[in-house]
């Protein structure tokens, strides 16, 4: 009898699981909220031009390819490899059943500012939207409005469930997310800074360059100091004293390892994925190259 007795302590530790699942609970209720439609600027007239060239920062295409006949379009299909197993990747052509054609503006932008799906999906971060968080509004309505121009491909991707491991990716959101979009660093030209954005929001060159701390957060003290590739063998190298470590010799040089690459004898950006990055940087203008280099030379 005295065996199924309650016991004070036990009943404690029952509420106190349950106060505490109610309290995960809120909290991810909490950050999983998407941004609302209000908060869209209310006047922007989509730059499909500028969506193109965000497009191509962005190098979108490099992981979206589609398959066969598709390959010129963000058609998807293809298999990413990751740390946490390969991952389909889905079709972002304006299809209306199978990819974006359905989307609000602010479907999409909550995808690249918040990681989260029209449905509340937390996306997994080999879809670099940590990078992409930093981009300004109007420049993810831009791309948005962009894509809308492509053609539609039906090819339906549907995203791979891993619930428990994107239950979990509310937590890492709430620490890997940027809190406001990116701000020029003051005293700095305007140049510098346009490099500086392109780099850590749409280039995400940060993905891949910088080392990451146990949790698989990016690094800020060693920003773009070289890390681990993720998903091949060996390293990405540093991008920091590029010049002073005698790799190029000035922002000219620079920029024309990233327009041409090894069309040019530039050896040492065509492999580990960098080679499709170098083939989408080479579509925007000479200026934004020579941004980027600016901005890159001057990390010592
Ligand atoms: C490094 C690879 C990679 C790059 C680069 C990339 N994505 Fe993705 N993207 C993914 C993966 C993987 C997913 C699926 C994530 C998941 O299953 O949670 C995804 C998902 C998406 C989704 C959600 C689609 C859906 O059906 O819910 C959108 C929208 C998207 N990406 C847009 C873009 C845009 C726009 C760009 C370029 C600015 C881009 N992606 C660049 C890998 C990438
Ligand atoms: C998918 C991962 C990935 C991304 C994203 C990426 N890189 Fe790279 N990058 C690499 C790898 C791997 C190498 C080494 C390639 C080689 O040795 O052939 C490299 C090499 C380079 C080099 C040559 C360094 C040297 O020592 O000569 C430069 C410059 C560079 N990347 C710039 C960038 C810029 C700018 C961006 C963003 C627009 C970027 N990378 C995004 C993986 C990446």
């Amino acid at each position: 009898m005295g065996v199924i007795r309650r016991h004070p302590v036990i009943t404690l530790l029952v509420a106190g699981l349950a106060i505490a699942g109610l309290a995960i609970f809120l909290a991810w209720r909490h950050l999983s909220t998407p941004l609302p439609a209000s908060a869209l600027p209310a006047a922007h007239r989509p730059d499909v031009a500028n969506g193109r060239l965000l497009y191509h920062a962005g190098g979108c295409i490099s992981c979206h390819r589609g398959r066969g006949p598709h390959a010129a379009l963000p058609a998807g299909g293809r298999r990413l490899k990751t740390p946490g197993g390969a991952i389909l990747v889905p079709n972002i052509t304006p299809d209306r059943e199978t990819g974006i054609g359905a989307w609000r503006p602010i479907d999409f932008v909550n995808a690249l500012k918040k990681g989260l799906g029209p449905d509340g999906t937390h996306y997994i971060p080999a879809f670099p939207y940590t990078s992409y968080a930093w981009m300004t509004l109007p420049d993810i309505l831009d791309l948005f409005a962009y894509l809308k121009t492509l053609k539609p491909v039906k090819n339906t991707t549907p995203l791979e469930r891993a619930p428990l491991t994107r239950f979990a990716l509310a937590f890492w959101q709430w620490l890997a997310l940027p809190r406001h979009a990116f701000r020029p660093i003051p005293g700095q030209s305007a140049s510098f800074n346009r490099g500086a954005y392109l780099v850590v929001g749409p280039g995400h060159c940060g993905e891949c360059h910088t080392p990451r701390n146990a949790i698989f957060l990016l690094d800020r003290d060693r920003w773009l100091a070289g890390a681990p590739h993720l998903s091949e063998k060996g390293k990405v190298p540093s991008l920091r004293n590029l010049k002073g470590r005698g790799r190029y010799k000035s922002v000219n040089d620079l920029a024309s390892a990233l327009k041409y690459g090894e069309a040019l004898g530039y050896e040492d950006l065509s492999s580990g994925g960098m080679g499709e990055v170098q083939s989408n940087l080479a579509r925007l203008p000479e200026a934004d190259l020579k941004a980027i280099a600016e901005y890159l030379l001057g990390l010592k």
